[in-house]
């Protein structure tokens, strides 16, 4: 009898054990104190569970282990760069594959080649560097996602996706301005929420109707296509690969960190159609990265990617990540705890804003909520509020339409257990909440201030 069972298993078994340190309450308190009360301050020694990001953090297999022994670490035309390159096109097949070492490398190529002052570049939610790359060039960079991707209670099956009708008066009213409209899939800032394919056949039509490029910010390309495979109308019976490679035949271009879904301790690229703009990306990529077969890499992490980007796909694996990262999301709004919905790919995005009420948005009710959690539990996380997105060109500072704190899910690293613990965690906070107290900054850098800045928390 063919039965199904509901225990979600990690479908790997472990070979290689890192070990973790306890720490107390007591030292940790003393740690973020020395911090700057800064959770990117502290050293990871000092963390138990660390969701600060899902980027490099993920645990290599078997398979990509062995692929590193085949690095080949020839300068120009290493055979390693080319099964990379047959991967990635295997996949997004775009006529030139451009090297980096992470995914903000290809965006700073990108932007500033096509980029620079009255230019206009919109996206579904820009991520933080991709904002940054593109204000460091003097151009503009506009957020367009649904309205619904603004509420982090609302369900809706694909929150990430872009609002045509404001797109396509933006493109009419900007003509020539806007020199390429980006998608991120799945919109990490907007909460790991995806895109649909239909929002993405729509998006690509208006922009080339208006002349305009489409690029991809693929990073979590694969989680994107699974909740397309799982909620779209039509799509349940596709494999993962085709929907990426349809995915892919909607765009111009794409910018990828492959440190994300293709299992990547470090890597990225920059891949597109158009052979004059590649030339002058090359000519950029030669003097901050690399020749073009290795950009930023050695050829051992051109081969461990090559290796990843074919695990990325495969359905045992993405119904494991989407189910687990639900799993813990799930649990949190059993036991009452604001999150966003529906549950995200790579991340499960805590409305700090909803929890905490009482602090106001310039006292970062996330920055609170991420260092109780770190002295209540050890649990580092990373707020997606106003310190992230509160700053503005002008120097003026805004309260960020939302204020979340993400727990962002390595890929294959914790079990079960370790997010059961982190359930324990989060809600005992939540219990505690009234108690939190808002921050102060008293230092920030210039631009991404959310990486440095200092704080002080207010009594
Ligand atoms: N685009 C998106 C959507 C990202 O999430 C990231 C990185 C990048 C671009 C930049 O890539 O780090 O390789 O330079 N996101 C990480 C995060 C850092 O924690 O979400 P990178």
């Amino acid at each position: 009898m063919d039965r199904t069972f509901t225990t979600i298993i990690e479908p790997f078994r472990i070979h290689s054990v890192e070990p973790l340190r306890m720490t107390t309450p007591a030292e940790r308190s003393a740690a973020i104190e020395e911090a700057g009360f800064n959770v990117f301050a502290l050293r990871s020694r000092d963390v138990l569970i660390d969701l600060l990001t899902d980027s490099g953090t993920g645990a290599m297999s078997r398979d990509q282990w062995a692929a590193i022994q085949h690095g080949d670490e020839s300068y120009a035309g290493s055979p390693s760069w080319f099964r990379f390159e047959a991967a990635v096109k295997d996949l997004f097949p775009f006529r030139h594959v451009i090297p980096t070492h992470q995914g903000r490398a290809a965006e700073k190529i990108l932007f500033s080649v096509l980029g620079g002052p009255g230019k206009v570049i919109p996206n579904n939610t820009h991520f933080d560097t991709t904002r940054a790359n593109v204000e460091a060039s003097g151009a503009t960079a506009l957020d367009l996602v649904i309205a619904e991707g603004h509420d982090a209670a609302v369900l809706h099956p694909f929150k990430g996706n872009m609002d045509l009708d404001r797109l396509e008066n933006l493109l009419g009213e900007h003509r020539g301005d806007v020199p390429v409209v980006m998608l991120t899939i799945t919109n990490n800032s907007g909460g790991g929420q995806p895109v649909s394919l239909a929002n993405i056949r729509a998006t690509s039509e208006i922009c080339h109707r208006h002349g305009v490029k489409l690029f991809l910010d693929a990073c979590r390309f694969a989680e994107n296509a699974w909740f397309i495979h799982e909620r779209e109308e039509g799509q349940e019976h596709r494999e993962i690969a085709d929907i990426v490679r349809e995915i892919a035949s909607l765009a111009d271009g794409m910018t990828m960190s492959a440190k994300k879904d293709p299992f990547g301790n470090i890597g990225g690229w920059l891949a597109l159609n158009d052979d004059a703009l590649a030339e002058d990306c090359r000519n950029v990529l030669i003097l901050t990265e690399g020749f073009p077969t290795y950009g930023g890499l050695a050829g051992r992490d051109l081969e461990a990617l090559a290796q990843g980007l074919s695990e990325a796909v495969q359905p045992d694996y993405l119904r494991y990540r989407i189910g687990s990262t639900a799993y813990l999301g799930n649990a949190l709004l059993a036991a009452g705890v604001p999150v966003v919905q529906p549950i995200g790919g790579h991340a499960v995005y805590l409305d700090a804003r909803a929890l905490l009420p009482h602090i106001e948005a310039l006292h970062y009710p996330g920055q609170a909520l991420a260092v109780a959690l770190y002295v209540t539990g050890g649990v580092r996380a990373t707020e997606i509020g106003s310190v992230m997105f509160g700053r503005q060109p002008d120097g003026t500072e805004v309260a960020a339409p939302m204020e979340l704190v993400r727990l962002a899910i390595p890929r294959r690293t914790y079990t079960q257990s370790h997010i059961d613990y982190v359930v324990e965690v989060v809600t005992a906070v939540a219990g505690e909440a009234d108690s939190l107290r808002g921050y102060r900054m008293i230092y920030e850098p210039k631009a991404l201030r959310h990486f440095t800045a200092r704080y002080q928390p207010l009594e």
